[in-house]
Order: C-alpha cells, then sequence, then structure tokens
C-alpha cells in the first residue's frame, strides 16, 4: 500500500525552481535548432515507453535481468527490433545494459511494470494508444476552431466513446486508478478527512482515492459514485485495501443526481473534464444532494500564474483535444463554485501539481 508520508511542500517547491533552472541551463548548452529537435522527438520517447508498456518488457524483466534473446523469446518479439528499442530507451534511463550484456529494470523502468505500486503502464498505453494518437494528431484543428477533436471524430463525447470500446476503456481505467495511485499519497497527506463521518467520491472511478482516503479517517464512511460500468471494477479494489465494508457503491450519472447527504464530496480530475456549462450542472446536482455547509473538494491542476513549466498546462490540453474541457485558475473555480451555490474558502497545496480547492455549500 502506498505510504502517506510526503516531504514538506516547501521544499518540494525549491527543489521545482531549482529543476526548472537546470533545465533552461540544459536548453541553452546546444544550439536552438538541436534543443528543439529534442522537444519535437519528445513524441518518438513516448511511442517507445508506451510499445514496452503494451509489451511487457518490464513484467518480464521484473523475473531478473535477462539477454535479449531469451526477453524476445519469452514476449515473442523480433529480438533485433525489441534490442533496438531498449538502446535508444536506455539512453534516456529507462532500462539498463548491464555489463554481462544484460538488461535490467532501473527505478524509470519499474513504473511501467504492471504491477509496481504507482504504475505508468496504463498511461503509458493510454497515451500511446491507436486511438489516443489519432486524437492528438488533429490538434492543430482543436486550435483553429477551440473545439475538441473526439465529438467531430468518434460522432460521441469521450466517456460515450469508451463506454463502447472496452479494451481502451480498460486501459483508460488502468491509466486512471495509476494516476490516482501517484497521487493518493501526496492528497492524502495534505488535508484532514477524519473530521467527516460520511464522503463521496463523485466520479470516484474504481475508487483508489476513496480507499486511501478511508485509510487515512478510520472512523469514516464512503459512498463511490461513478457509472455503472466503471464501478463495477471497484469490489475487488476495495477489498484489496480492506475498506469494503465502510464503503457503499453507488452507480449513476452526476448529470442526473449525486447520493444525499455526505458530509463532504470529493470530486478529483472531474470538473477539468467539462466545459463550464456542464461542470456547473455536476456542481449543482450536488449542491442540490447536500446540506447547508456541507464540504466540497475539488482536487485538480490549479493553473498558477508563473510561467513556469507546469504538469497542468499540458493536460489542459489534453481537455482540449479529448472533450472541450479546460484546468482553470483559482478565479476561474472561484466562478464556477459560485454560479453553483458553493463558495471557495481555500485552496490547499500538495507536495504534488494537484491542489486541493475547498468549498462550502451556502
Ligand atoms: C478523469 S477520470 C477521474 C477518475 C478519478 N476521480 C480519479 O481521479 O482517478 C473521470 C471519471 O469520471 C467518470 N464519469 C464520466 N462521466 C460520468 C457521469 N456522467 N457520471 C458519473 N461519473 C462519470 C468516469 O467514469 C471517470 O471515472
Amino acid at each position: 500500500m502506498t505510504s502517506t508520508k510526503a516531504p514538506p511542500t516547501k521544499i518540494v517547491r525549491a527543489i521545482e525552481r531549482a529543476r526548472h533552472a537546470l533545465y533552461r541551463i540544459h536548453q541553452r548548452s546546444a544550439p536552438p535548432a538541436a534543443s528543439m529537435m529534442e522537444l519535437i522527438m519528445g513524441a518518438w520517447i513516448s511511442q517507445l515507453i508506451s510499445a514496452a508498456a503494451e509489451l511487457g518488457v518490464a513484467d518480464e524483466l521484473a523475473n531478473g535481468p535477462a539477454t535479449g534473446e531469451d526477453l524476445a523469446r519469452r514476449l515473442n518479439v523480433d529480438q533485433d527490433a525489441l534490442c533496438r528499442m531498449l538502446r535508444a530507451l536506455i539512453g534516456i534511463g529507462v532500462f539498463r545494459h548491464r555489463s554481462d550484456g544484460r538488461y535490467e529494470l532501473t527505478a524509470l523502468a519499474e513504473t511501467l511494470r504492471t504491477d509496481s505500486p504507482v504504475s505508468m503502464a496504463g498511461m503509458a498505453r493510454w497515451v500511446g494508444s491507436a486511438q489516443h494518437r489519432e486524437h492528438w494528431s488533429h490538434l492543430a484543428d482543436a486550435i483553429r476552431t477551440g473545439s475538441a477533436v473526439v465529438p467531430a471524430l468518434r460522432g460521441k463525447p469521450i466517456f460515450d466513446y469508451l463506454a463502447d470500446e472496452p479494451a481502451l476503456a480498460g486501459i483508460f481505467n488502468q491509466a486512471m486508478t495509476g494516476l490516482s495511485e501517484s497521487s493518493v499519497t501526496a492528497v492524502v497527506a495534505a488535508y484532514d478527512f477524519s473530521r467527516f463521518a460520511t464522503i463521496a467520491d463523485i466520479g470516484g472511478g474504481q475508487g483508489r482515492l476513496l480507499a486511501a482516503i478511508l485509510a487515512s479517517a478510520a472512523h469514516a464512511r464512503g459512498v463511490l459514485f461513478d457509472l455503472p460500468e466503471v464501478v463495477a471494477g471497484a469490489p475487488a479494489l476495495l477489498r484489496q485495501y480492506g475498506v469494503e465494508d465502510r464503503t457503499r457503491i453507488d452507480p449513476g450519472s452526476f448529470f442526473e443526481s449525486a447520493p444525499k447527504g455526505a458530509d463532504a464530496y470529493v470530486l478529483k480530475h472531474i470538473i477539468h473534464d467539462w466545459p463550464d456549462d456542464d461542470a456547473v450542472r455536476i456542481l449543482q446536482n450536488i449542491r442540490t444532494a447536500a446540506r447547508r455547509g456541507t464540504r466540497l473538494l475539488l482536487i485538480e491542476f490549479v493553473i498558477p500564474d508563473h510561467d513556469r513549466n507546469f504538469h497542468g498546462k499540458w493536460v489542459d490540453i489534453e481537455m482540449l483535444v479529448v472533450a472541450n474541457a479546460r484546468e482553470r485558475t483559482a478565479a476561474e473555480y472561484r466562478q464556477l463554485l459560485d454560479t453553483a451555490g458553493f463558495r471557495l474558502t481555500r485552496v490547499v497545496d500538495t507536495v504534488g501539481p494537484l491542489s486541493i480547492l475547498e468549498a462550502v455549500a451556502i
């Protein structure tokens, strides 16, 4: 299980600023065209990582170091092509070539194991899937029109499209669970959930965040609310984390209703999935279900007012391409919350890129 220890936020922010400065030095230490080429080749790096995840290379190397010949035989792939893929990835720190000629995992490669405590395998496969690549290949159109690519290309919104594509939906849900895993420690360390008796996670996927919250709040009960086909996969996960007895699974759509009477409503990576009018509808449905004074906690990448690199600025583009949605500033969240009957009370920073926007039902 993930540890709930997180380093102090101030130290992490200072390290981020230092990394930013080093990155600028790194870029300026090469001719601009060479640095630009490096950026452009980011797509190839991403696709190689995705292919390694799809082929299960890290899972196979988890059994121990292996020669190219052994690995190719066990993975049922072409040995020469596999070794060329590993050669490229080794150069950027994913996998290592030992002096005895065998390949082994590095700390980065460990994250591509499907059973890694924080697995990025699902995310790598989602971003590298043919469908996701196709969506991003239309990015210039999305910038031209300001409209999402997916509805135009697939004839339906992303979550309806995923409902019709079970294999891709499986990869997406695995990606979301991995992402949740990577952020639960930071979220749970930043906020005291133990003061709430009932906590509803709206759009909570298969329950990974809720399980971590309940582990940190021993007397709280949870409600997991998401689409029926998504929560179908939740019981096993809730059992794995020993919180199934304290969790009620409530299938449904947040465009129709929300579970009534919770003391806190958590929405992680939900509001960013939707344009303003849909986001307000979701929030209003929660407001209808909630008592006055109830806490609402939005866990999102809040766009900062600095010009440094920030994870949320990239996810913002994913939101544009996929769903006509966006990452928002704190002022933009305040506005949405006001419209839906909530008042933003504070923004709690976590050690990761996520913030917790705490609001109260008025
Ligand atoms: C980006 S994922 C976030 C999942 C989870 N909160 C997390 O952070 O890992 C968005 C979630 O919204 C759910 N969702 C989409 N449309 C929904 C709807 N109409 N009603 C309820 N949940 C929905 C999806 O099934 C998915 O689990």
